[in-house]
């Protein structure tokens, strides 16, 4: 998404408020504007770039679009934040204070799952899906999945990765449409990659298909910048199917422990 930094200052009443705003502030004001900016890009009556178009913006950037959320600062001119520290023994919910926060959209996304009367292993995996975009946004659906294996039901790391390859395709039994969201951030004319195809190939058959899509459905529309939501109604569902490890996440010395340890120290140099 393209920030323009004098939209986002004039947006909280110019340089001198801007100026008086503790950190905190800052990044919840950020965080606004952010929703609000892709309120503006699904709602935008601009034409839906071509691929071509959507490649050619690449080197007007200083970041590539892959980046994880806690490695950029995305609004031209900002900087990134001092991040607190975390405990010794990290749990999920430090992650998700202290490295996902606000997690606006993952909360909402569960939220509505849980209104819906999903599953708790889809709420689960609602809840999860997409908080690997803080490490990384490419293929944050396969990231995602690998890092939450070890620790919740199969069907919830099933659902976490393949959410990434339904969402590009529609299913109105479901009453999933391509968003145009998707229009607008990879062209008009986007093919998806041969593995998001071919998992949509696999999945189609799949006794599963049905877990990542409640997942995209509970997604794309689950999106209000002015909801928020906490993650107290979760915690009875997470307590049920998340295996915390007592050591910490990242200190467990499971396959992905060293995922967690980037998430917690992402100022380290190497
Ligand atoms: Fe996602
Ligand atoms: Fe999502």
């Amino acid at each position: 998404m393209e920030i323009k930094r004098e939209n986002l200052i004039a947006t909280l009443g110019g340089e001198e408020s801007v100026a008086r705003m503790d950190s905190e502030a800052k990044a919840d004001a950020l965080e606004d504007f952010l929703s609000t900016e892709l309120d503006k890009i699904l709602l935008s009556k601009d034409p839906f770039p071509t691929v071509a178009e959507v490649e050619q913006k690449i080197p007007t950037r200083h970041y590539r679009m892959g980046v994880g959320n806690l490695f950029v600062a995305q609004a031209p001119g900002a900087k990134v934040k001092i991040l607190p520290p975390m405990p010794d023994k990290p749990t999920l919910y430090d992650f998700f204070e202290k490295r996902f926060a606000p997690a606006n959209h993952v909360l909402q996304s569960a939220a509505l799952a849980m209104k819906n009367g999903m599953p708790e292993e889809i709420i689960l995996a609602c809840l999860l899906h997409d908080t690997a975009q803080a490490l990384l946004k490419a293929d944050h659906g396969y990231w995602a999945a690998q890092m939450y294996t070890p620790y919740v039901p199969e069907r919830t790391a099933f659902a976490i990765k393949y959410h990434q390859a339904l969402r590009f395709f529609a299913d109105p039994a479901y009453g999933y449409e391509y968003p145009d969201l998707y229009r607008r951030l990879f062209g008009e004319d986007y093919v998806p990659l041969p593995h998001i195809s071919a998992d949509y190939e696999m999945l189609k058959n799949h006794p599963w298909y049905e877990a990542p899509r409640l997942v995209t459905v509970n997604d794309y529309y689950s999106f209000d910048p002015k909801a928020k939501v906490s993650i107290d109604p979760f915690r009875e569902i997470i307590g049920r199917h998340f295996k915390q490890p007592k050591e910490g996440l990242g200190n467990d010395n499971s396959p992905v422990a060293h995922m967690w340890r980037t998430i917690a120290r992402p100022d380290m140099a190497l």
